[in-house]
């Protein structure tokens, strides 16, 4: 979604300025285009060097080595981010000042800004310079943070640059489109757990991130999302509403909770399918069970199929093979719109890996291959085919 645009990343003098480079690789990473511009005083915290390694891209440093950048890079520039920003740099901005290359170019660009303070929290507590932020917000700056924590002048207290992964997925979600504005998604994730005693359980190999990256790209989108996860290591995306489950059941019942006001279920979710009959609260000695009694657990998908109306059913099958015909079945005994078919034992696909091989299969008989790709690209892919279905207004 991001591929190609164009961020120009403003480092000012702070401490916190180490992480910037961070920021303009992940940033990269993504297919952004990062052009770093810095400071006289970011520069005794960090050589352009270490920016023009991470991005490729020339660092501008002065407003008079190519005296029109200041001008001609925001021109071409989709989102104008500054991380960290220091009490200087906000207060130039705030009172239009513009004589050095960071505001000079501050006061060129006319798109989406992004501020990242980071400062002693004394100096951010200062009414000038609350007065200054309040001012630019007043314009349609957005800040990110500060965060609360010990600062590097040895101080507790709010002023530290806000976390980098934060940083990062507000730059990617400004810069995304927001076709997902007004729909509430539901996605589940991860494994389920169910216990036998105290310390065994039955469970699968999910790690969780096929379902994360559904809802990150569907909360990029605009959407207002769910992720109901079973244990996943994994940090739940920024701006996503997270509930932590742990069994079959315990999921059910958090999808119930959503399900009445969403727009849509995506269940990537691998649901044991069977749990032990019973539990035992001691730990079972060994030798004290020869065979393990197993229930089925509740088809949670196939529960809210039933109930669906017009809500966009997802889901998706796990299967040791490329079995098409069992997907299909899946998708019209559960009721579903749409299914995607991951053949598990497919190297780069499946449980656990950062990419995923996919057939898409929609109720309206359209079939789609996807070749191996990241789990993100695989999400934009599924939402956009959700957006196409919603698009038809759910004919069949
Ligand atoms: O989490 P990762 O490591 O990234 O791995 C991703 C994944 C392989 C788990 C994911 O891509 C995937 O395939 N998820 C579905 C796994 C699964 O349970 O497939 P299934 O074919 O057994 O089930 C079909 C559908 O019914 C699924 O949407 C499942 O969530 C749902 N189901 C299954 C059983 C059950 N009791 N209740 C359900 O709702």
């Amino acid at each position: 979604m991001t591929k190609g645009k164009h961020v120009i990343l403003c480092v000012t003098g702070s401490i916190a300025s180490y992480k910037a480079v961070d920021i303009a690789r992940r940033l990269s990473d993504s297919g952004i285009n990062v052009s770093v511009v810095m400071t006289d005083a970011a520069r005794q915290f960090m050589s352009p060097l270490a920016f023009e390694a991470v991005t490729r891209n020339k660092v501008y440093t002065n407003l008079f080595d190519d005296p029109l950048s200041h001008v001609t890079l925001p021109q071409n520039a989709d989102l104008f981010l500054v991380a960290p920003a220091t009490a200087n740099t906000i207060g130039k901005f705030a009172s239009g000042i513009a004589d050095e290359i960071v505001s000079a170019m501050f006061m060129a660009f006319e798109g989406t800004v992004l501020i990242a303070p980071a400062m002693n929290e004394k100096m951010f507590n200062n009414p000038v310079v609350q007065k200054n932020i309040k001012n630019l917000t007043a314009t349609g700056v957005r800040f990110i943070g500060p965060d609360s924590g010990s600062l590097a002048c040895g101080y507790e207290g709010k002023g530290r640059l806000a976390d980098t992964g934060e940083i990062v997925e507000a730059v990617i979600s400004a810069l995304s489109p927001k076709d997902l504005k007004g729909k509430n998604i539901v996605v589940t994730a991860g494994p389920t757990v169910e216990a036998i005693d105290p310390v065994r359980f039955i469970s699968n190999r999910s790690s969780g991130k096929m379902g994360y990256e559904i809802a990150r790209a569907a909360s990029r989108r605009g959407a207002d999302v769910t992720l109901i996860s079973g244990p996943s290591p994994l940090v739940p995306p920024f701006g996503v509403s997270f509930i932590k489950v742990e069994s079959a059941s315990e999921m059910e019942d958090a999808v119930s909770k959503k399900f009445i006001k969403c727009d849509s279920l995506v269940m990537a979710a691998a649901v044991s399918d069977f749990a032990p009959s019973a539990f035992s609260r001691k730990k079972i000695k060994k030798g004290g069970l020869d065979v393990l009694k197993l229930r089925r657990t509740p088809d949670i998908l196939q529960s809210f199929g039933k109930k669906k109306g017009k809500k966009l059913i997802v889901g998706f099958a796990a299967e040791t093979g490329k079995d098409i015909g069992s997907a299909k079945k899946k998708l019209m005994s559960k009721n579903l719109d749409m299914i995607a078919l991951n053949d598990v034992t497919q190297e780069g696909a499946g449980f656990n890996s950062e990419t995923n091989i996919v057939t898409i299969i929609d109720r309206n008989g359209g079939v789609s291959d996807h070749p191996k790709m990241k789990k993100i690209e695989i999400a934009d892919i599924i939402i956009d085919r959700m957006l196409r279905l919603w698009e038809k207004g759910g004919k069949r």
